[in-house]
């Protein structure tokens, strides 16, 4: 049967000091709803696989630590459905496990992985890209098969999947190859190319094959979970969990697991997703989520600005006014503890002023 997991443990450390360690990115209410409401990423991308899954289907991995707030955010979600690492070793290892427990419960089983950190609108033509992608494991089985997205700058955060020979499926191509992260020449050229996808961070894969997969490229994670589900669920299982799960090769599933599959012929497909996507994983990409000003301003909270063009101003304590004058291109960020200001320009460096910050403190 088709299954989902929602990879929901990454710590969103480039939208500090709103993301913090204890509560991040992809469970804070920053993404404006209906009538002035809010709500999480992650109840976007849960609500996003209901349109095309029941939810005893639909599975969450994430960290202990996060565990309540996941289901406190997800009142959908099935107990047994919640999936927890004990420590973070990125989505390899996150997937596998995934994929280990979901093979376990339902053999044979269609897994499609998301990230918690995506918009995507319209949500119906998710459906359809998902559904295309859950359709081409009929005919191909064995296939690795990811959403790509029409790149729209040589971004170096993102992979990078070339389109190849056409499948006979409509929308789904062989990936001549797979590249995660460029650099930004590498990047520029693949843009420059016109048959470079981003790759979305989403796949659909039988839980077997990336087993397999894993079992090839990652062998240590591969022995690691055959652990894992060998033991009793319960307590037994936690146990076993908790001393192996450290011990894992800290690695994405892109690297571990897409570019060397790609190099196989045939083995990595790629679906096209023709939406407005959104990788919410920096400042400016939170922007597009928040009210704009007229200005240019992106603006979320109590903010009075004269004068000033093309900000990012977000307060999240309601008792608390950003009054700005004579300011442009410029972050101003405040929460109970911390006030962050910089230019647009270096919000991407956000992640090693943390460092920075963490260092000194
Ligand atoms: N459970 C779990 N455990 N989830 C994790 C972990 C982990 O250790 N690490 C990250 N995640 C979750 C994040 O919360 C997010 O929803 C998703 O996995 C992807 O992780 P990111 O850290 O945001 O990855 P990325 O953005 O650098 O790169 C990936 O996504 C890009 C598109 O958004 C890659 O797949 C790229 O190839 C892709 O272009
Ligand atoms: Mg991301």
């Amino acid at each position: 049967m088709r299954h989902a997991v929602i990879m929901a443990g990454g710590s969103g450390t480039r939208l500090w000091p709103l993301s913090r360690a204890e509560r991040p990115k992809q469970l804070l209410d920053v993404v404006a709803g209906e009538g002035g409401t809010a709500h999480s990423l992650l109840a976007e991308a849960f609500a996003r696989l209901r349109a095309v899954l029941p939810a005893e289907r639909i599975w969450v991995c994430t960290a202990a630590r996060y565990g309540e707030q996941v289901a406190a955010a997800l009142p959908e979600l099935r107990a047994d459905r919640l999936i927890l690492e004990p420590v973070a070793r990125d989505t390899a290892n996150a997937v596998g496990l995934a994929a280990a427990l979901v093979e376990a419960a339902d053999p044979g089983a269609e897994l499609a992985v998301v990230s918690a950190d995506h918009v995507i609108r319209p949500v119906e033509r998710f459906a359809a890209a998902l559904s295309s992608a859950y359709d081409a494991l009929a005919v191909r089985p064995r296939a690795l098969v990811t959403l790509g997205i029409r790149p729209s700058s040589p971004a170096t955060g993102f992979g990078y999947v070339q389109r190849g020979a056409p499948t006979g499926l409509p929308g789904v191509a062989e990936a001549a190859s797979f590249r995660e992260k460029p650099d930004r020449a590498t990047a520029e050229a693949y843009l420059a190319s016109g048959d470079h996808l981003w790759n979305s961070g989403m796949f659909v894969w039988r839980a077997r094959t990336v087993l397999d997969a894993l079992a090839e490229h990652l062998p240590a994670t591969a022995a690691g979970l055959r652990r894992v589900v060998a033991a009793a669920p319960g307590p037994e299982r936690e146990a076993v969990l908790a001393e192996v799960f450290p011990t894992l090769p800290k690695i994405s599933v892109d690297y571990a697991v897409l570019e060397p599959s790609a190099a196989e012929p045939g083995r990595v497909l790629v679906v096209d997703l023709d939406a407005e996507w959104l990788d919410v994983g920096s400042w400016p990409a939170l922007a597009h989520t928040l009210g704009n000003d007229g200005d240019g301003n992106a603006v979320h909270g109590l903010t009075v600005l004269v004068d000033s063009r093309r900000n990012i101003v977000f307060s999240d304590d309601p008792d608390h006014l950003i009054a700005l004058s004579g300011v442009q291109d410029s972050v101003v960020v405040h929460t109970r503890d911390v006030t962050l200001v910089c230019p647009v320009g270096q919000a991407e460096q956000v992640k090693q002023l943390l460092a920075a910050v963490e260092r000194d403190r």
